[in-house]
């Protein structure tokens, strides 16, 4: 059994929960992800891994109660404990083996949508535990929905918030930012790691390809065994198929067909809906 330690509330809907696995957390790297098992009958969720303590033995994962697992999920309290928590699952992230002198060479703008913002903050870390500032455009729809900005400032160059409504920073989609701060403020990038909604990912993807700047996009589709064998999280890159539980989940964004994701995504959300119409009968 694996017990949460520490369980806060980020934004309406979105959990952060800090889990007692020491073997995990031994092992562990910027990139990977675990599944989690609420109890026997309990669905697989899979969550992207959001900060580690090697010496407290805890991981962090962050969350959104969307459908009806996550809803249950978000129900349990520190103390209560996960049946499962699987992993290190997946490849890190490539940076992690980088030689020092090829980092030294990148020019990385993180992109950050959303809760997909809680998977960018360990890479953003882990670069700059290794002496490298990075920056970072985090997107929301709204100022209520901007979560671990104060904690990214601590680890970034620069962290650039933008808001759909521009309730808050800069007002557009991340895709508003990366143009305006490529094409009006002169910066430049030679690396985008992006992470968020396919559909975000998708068009950031069309962007940086316009733009020339190589990207690395982070999916999370439907997964079972997260080990490569029942083909559930299977998607297509390079006209090639992948798993991204084993193949990923990092892919290179311009390859990857985000449209085949997003209706394979669909499918997902149909058996979700059943599943809450259920619950509610
Ligand atoms: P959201 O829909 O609120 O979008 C977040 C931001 O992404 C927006 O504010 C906007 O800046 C940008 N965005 C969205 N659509 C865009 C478009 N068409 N063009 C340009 N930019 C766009 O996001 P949310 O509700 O926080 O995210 C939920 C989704 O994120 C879920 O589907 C979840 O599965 C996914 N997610 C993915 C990962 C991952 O590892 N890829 C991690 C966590 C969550
Ligand atoms: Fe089963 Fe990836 S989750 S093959």
């Amino acid at each position: 059994m694996y017990k949460i330690v520490k369980k806060e509330i980020l934004a309406p809907n979105i959990y952060l929960m800090d889990i007692d696995a020491p073997r995990v957390a031994k092992s562990c790297y910027p990139g990977q992800f675990v599944i989690v098992k609420m109890d026997e009958k309990g669905e697989r969720i899979p969550l992207t891994i959001c900060d580690y303590d090697r010496e407290a033995g805890t991981v962090t994962i962050v969350f959104q109660a969307l459908g009806t697992s996550t809803k249950r999920m978000a129900e349990y309290e520190v103390s209560d404990s996960f049946r499962d928590f699987t992993g290190p699952l997946g490849c890190k992230s490539e940076l992690v083996d980088e030689a020092p002198e090829e980092l030294a060479k990148k020019n990385i703008l993180f992109v950050a949508g959303g809760v997909g913002t809680a998977p960018v903050y360990p890479q953003v870390k882990w670069m700059k535990e290794q002496g490298y500032e990075v920056d970072c455009v985090i997107g929301a729809r709204n100022q209520e929905l901007i979560i671990l900005e104060e904690e990214m400032k601590k680890v970034a160059k620069n962290v650039y918030v933008t808001t759909d409504d521009g309730s808050y920073g800069f007002k557009g989609n991340v895709n508003d930012c990366i143009k305006d701060l490529v094409k009006n403020q002169g910066k430049k990038y030679n690396l985008v790691i992006a992470i968020g909604p396919v559909i975000m990912m998708k068009f950031v993807s069309i962007l940086t390809k316009e733009l020339g700047i190589k990207t690395i996009v982070s999916m999370n589709p439907i997964m079972v065994d997260g080990t490569g064998m029942c083909g559930a999280c299977r998607l297509t890159v390079g006209g090639k198929v992948q798993f991204a539980c084993v193949d990923g989940p990092e892919f290179d964004g311009h390859l990857v067909d985000f449209d085949e994701s997003m209706k394979r995504q669909q499918m997902y959300k149909t058996a979700e809906g059943r599943a809450v119409l259920k619950e509610r009968e």
